[in-house]
């Protein structure tokens, strides 16, 4: 494999399981703010983060790579209100979106067919992943300020249920 596109996958593994403790974080502040749907959402999130470094990690050792795995960073934030760790977790996830970007950009780059074709899902994954950050952020700035449909937002929230993503099924 190219060096820079197994430098860029390598590091990723360390960039989500940092994601999925980024998210653990945000259940912690959902949890002492007794929003355990919201709570419920994001410790579904934090898995899901761990499966995307599984992924990754299966990639790497199916293609003869070595992994290295990394310390994984503190995440720091404090929250004053609700709406805060939803802006955060949208920010990141563009973030993420970027990062993935360059993979792939660094895999077209390198004329590695599999790694564009293997990075197509992280691609669709990240689309959801803003999709679901902006509409949690727009219903919480539309209904948040009222404490009855804050009740029922947490609610929908606390039906959240994990499911295996395909890459691991
Ligand atoms: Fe692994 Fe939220 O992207």
């Amino acid at each position: 494999m190219d060096q820079k596109v197994y430098e860029l996958l390598n590091d990723q593994v360390n960039k989500e399981l940092y994601s999925a403790y980024l998210y653990l974080s945000f259940a912690d502040y959902y949890r002492e703010e007794g929003l355990d749907g919201y709570a419920n959402w994001y410790e579904i999130q934090a898995q899901e983060e761990r499966d995307h470094a599984m992924i990754l990690r299966n990639y790497l050792h199916d293609n003869g790579c070595k992994v290295k795995l990394g310390a994984i960073a503190a995440p720091d934030k404090t929250f004053a209100n609700h709406l805060e760790p939803l802006e955060a977790g949208l920010e990141h996830e563009k973030y993420v979106t970027s990062l993935i970007n360059g993979i792939y950009a660094a895999a077209v780059e390198a004329n590695d067919y599999r790694t564009q074709h293997f990075m197509v899902w992280f691609i669709d994954e990240q689309l959801e992943e803003e999709v679901n950050a902006e509409d949690m952020i727009t219903k919480m700035k539309l209904f948040g300020s009222d404490a009855r449909s804050l009740y029922e937002l947490n609610s929908e929230y606390a039906s959240r249920a994990y499911h295996v993503p395909t890459p691991l099924a």
